[in-house]
């Protein structure tokens, strides 16, 4: 490819971490275009962000018309946008009367608050462990690298946050460790997004809330990637019968506007007090009236149905293409799991023919658009997908499934 004149500024101007792939400038519902008027089929949604698509007219009036009334005040104060915010969150999520609402800017900075909450709890236990999983990603600052068990990317920032224990995410391994003891809290994705959308396996969370209950320790819930109705329900938890001591949402909570919130359930609810955490833009009243206006709306035309039905369509659909073996995931977040280590291949075929999507893993794409997606939107991703899928295999000389 040859360097274009963006490709030069974001190598002079930019640090140097990848995200060179386009240069986009414009988008709407489901596609996207860049600076050469190029259109690409969105079906990641900025990783599982954009969950009403581009410039939803919800999402694009409930900025402006905040933005025109009041953008931002300090945390001295609160504002109508933000109350009406929690209490939302509370009901979305069951935390009921007793819950609390933290709002911060994103997932890693909720993931900071929690491992805040899970310190401030062991203080009252005397446990010191955190346990997260392997396989895991909870973000990039030093505290959720330290629950972010990859040596790639936790070994530049060594030393990190001691008093983590990772485990693998089997029911052995949680037995074994609530068996050693001084668990303070546990951290687990419902879902590992980041690991190649890899589900838990039969019957682990509800295991995870017993001994955590029985432990004195709490479990605490990143339902970053999961929140928000991404699986089909408002959070991924609730498709099981049980109920976590905390968890953590961003992404998709105001679809593409900065936000993260930690949600705590119960007596969890009363670990922190004045003075011991607060965030200058967390919750502020742009944001939140963002978010308020996006899941408002979600409920209002019942989105979540449509996040349930037009998942198991594009399950069904994507199982017939060359090269899949199986599919993963829940509602709308789908892990196409090939039958060999193509992914980063099949990714990069997609792109050259408009189609955004990723490769958590060598061997997962991962599907993450719109909640708003339709026949269009399915028809169109199938033909791009499958086209993507089978010059790969011609490539590869790979045999193709009848
Ligand atoms: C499960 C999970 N937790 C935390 C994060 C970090 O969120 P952020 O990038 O907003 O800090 C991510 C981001 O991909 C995530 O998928």
């Amino acid at each position: 490819m040859t360097t274009t004149g963006w490709q030069q500024a974001a190598e002079r101007d930019l640090m140097s971490l990848g995200g060179r792939l386009a240069n986009l400038e414009r988008g709407d519902g489901s596609h996207v275009w860049d600076v050469d008027g190029r259109q690409y089929l969105d079906f990641l949604g900025g990783i599982a962000v954009n969950c009403l698509g581009h410039a939803h007219p919800v999402f694009v009036d409930a900025v402006a018309s905040q933005a025109a009334r009041l953008a931002h005040v300090s945390n001295f104060f609160t504002s109508p946008p933000q109350l009406e915010l929690a209490a939302r969150l509370k009901r979305l999520s069951g935390a009921g009367e007793e819950g609390r609402v933290f709002l911060a800017n994103s997932g890693g900075e909720a993931n900071e608050t929690a491992i805040k909450l899970a310190r401030l709890h062991g203080r009252t236990t005397g446990a010191r462990t955190i346990l997260c999983l392997n396989g895991a990603f909870h973000g990039r600052s030093t505290g959720a690298l330290a629950l972010t068990p990859k040596a790639a990317y936790q070994d530049p920032f060594a030393p990190l946050m001691p008093g983590v224990q990772p485990i693998d995410p089997t029911l052995d391994a949680l037995e074994a460790a609530f068996a050693v003891g001084d668990v303070a809290a546990m951290f687990v994705e419902p879902i590992q997004g980041e690991a190649g959308v890899v589900e838990l396996p039969e019957g682990f969370l509800a295991r995870a809330r017993e001994l955590t209950a029985r432990h004195g320790a709490l479990l605490i819930l990143d339902e970053v990637q999961t929140g928000s109705g991404r699986t089909g329900e408002w959070f991924a938890f609730q498709h099981e019968d049980i109920v976590p001591d905390a968890i953590t949402v961003a992404k998709g909570i105001a679809a593409g506007f900065p936000l993260g919130a930690l949600i705590t359930f119960g007596a969890a609810s009363e670990l922190f007090s004045p003075g011991t955490h607060n965030s200058t833009f967390g919750g502020n009243p742009l944001a939140s009236a963002t978010a308020n206006a996006v899941l408002g709306h979600i409920e209002q035309e019942d989105l979540l149905a449509n996040v349930r039905e037009r998942g198991a369509e594009l399950r069904e659909r994507v199982a017939d293409l060359p090269l899949v073996a199986e599919t993963r995931g829940a509602g709308l977040l789908i892990g196409v799991v090939l039958d060999r280590p193509v992914a980063a291949d099949v990714v990069a075929e997609a792109l050259s023919r408009g189609l955004i999507v990723n490769a958590p893993a060598p061997d997962v794409v991962r599907l993450a658009p719109a909640y708003t997606i339709g026949d269009d939107e399915i028809q169109e991703f199938i033909d791009l997908f499958g086209q993507a899928l089978s010059a790969t295999a011609s490539r590869e000389n790979v045999e193709t499934p009848e």
